[in-house]
């Protein structure tokens, strides 16, 4: 999406590939709203320190991330040998894949790499695999503008519409996917206003959807965490957008940011439509119960403190807890079905237990482009 940065707007993804120097490129999104920066990672084991610490997020993001990383570490393998060369690969995968673990994104982007990179030569697998990592970046956009103008038509003219955590351009390559209905929304002349949860403990609501929204001139509040209930009670939301980290083909549960369980039960209470938007790379077909889904717990000190800036613009870290008390930090949580109005996805919006029925188009993430 287009930036404003030191007065000049240009147009941004969150991830990007430099293959002359093989570096993957990155939003650095641990300094937004204050600061605007992009770094790179010299080699695949940074790529996953970058998905670990969060430098990206996202769910489609850390998808391309991963997918990239597969490519950079292919592409640094110097010796010869497809054997050795299928050994470096899979402790690259392994880094990747451990960099984060509920997000389904990443392994599903890397398996569709491997199944591509099918060349006899290194060479040839190399280079197969930077091309597989760029395609699942424009499979990502694509999937994400489609599921954009599949989701417009829920956003009504003077919609109050909340949406939770980020799940804007910054969580993907490029258009965001619950953020796609409102761009859409916005380019058919729409107003609209849209509520973003604060999203504690990493606040992303409040750092980088409101950031987001703020950059494309959307007309948005910031909500504490605790006040959607209230405002749904008084009638002040129609609708919920959020998006997932991973949804289950088999189920139509979906996982996302912790928080995401609340409001869709708050939403049921009061009978407001709760949707859910994701790009095909996001569903996983295998697993059978989101019991079964890995939920990250990251650092107490994620809970215990905050980041922030002082006047003078130095980043902060400040102590809000009591001290001497310990946190639980789960990352993400888990929705059925049942409080689920649809799923928006590239090729409609389905019921979340329709998905199993329509696994074959679904399954086919490349038929969109
Ligand atoms: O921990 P994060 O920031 O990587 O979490 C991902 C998210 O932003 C949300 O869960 C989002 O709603 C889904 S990702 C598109």
């Amino acid at each position: 999406m287009n930036v404003t940065h030191q007065g000049k707007s240009r147009h941004y993804r969150t991830v990007w590939f430099d293959k002359a120097r093989n570096r993957v490129r990155l939003i650095e999104q641990r300094l937004l709203p204050h600061k605007f920066k992009v770094v790179s990672t010299a080699d695949y084991r940074e790529t996953a320190r970058a998905i670990t610490d969060m430098i990206v997020r996202g769910a489609g993001a850390i998808g391309a991330a991963a997918a990239y990383g597969l490519a950079q570490g292919a592409r640094a393998f110097r010796r010869r040998g497809l054997k050795a060369f299928e050994r470096h690969l899979a402790k690259v995968h392994h880094t990747l894949a451990e960099a984060r673990p509920t997000a389904v994104d990443p392994l599903n982007a890397m398996r569709g790499m491997l199944a591509q990179m099918t060349g006899d030569t290194v060479a040839g697998r190399q280079q197969q695999a930077l091309a597989a990592a760029e395609q699942f970046a424009e499979d990502d956009v694509a999937h994400c503008k489609a599921l954009g103008q599949h989701g417009e038509p829920l956003i009504r003219e003077g919609a109050r519409v909340l949406t939770h955590c980020n799940a804007g351009w910054l969580a993907f390559v490029d258009v965001g996917s619950a953020t796609a209905p409102m761009y859409a929304a916005q380019a058919n002349g729409k107003s609209f206003h849209v509520f973003c949860d604060e999203t504690r403990p990493r606040s992303q609501g409040a750092i980088l959807t409101a950031w987001e929204l703020a950059q494309q001139g959307i007309a948005h509040d910031i909500i504490a965490d605790n006040a959607a209930g209230h405002l749904m009670q008084r009638g002040e939301i129609d609708l919920v957008i959020t998006g997932s980290d991973r949804t289950l083909g088999r189920t139509g549960e979906v996982a996302n940011k912790i928080g995401t369980y609340t409001k869709a039960v708050l939403a049921k209470r009061h009978g407001i439509p709760f949707y859910v938007a994701i790009p095909l790379s996001t569903i996983d077909w295998e697993l059978e119960s989101g019991q079964a889904i890995p939920i990250e717990e990251r650092d107490e000190d994620e809970v215990l403190s905050a980041w922030g800036v002082t006047p003078s613009g130095r980043r902060q870290q400040v102590r809000l807890a009591n001290p001497g008390s310990n946190a639980r930090n789960p990352a993400f949580d888990v929705t059925p079905p049942e409080l689920i109005t649809g799923i928006i996805t590239p090729l409609g919006i389905f019921k979340p237990r329709q998905l199993w029925k329509h696994r074959a188009k679904l399954g086919q993430a490349a038929a969109i482009c």
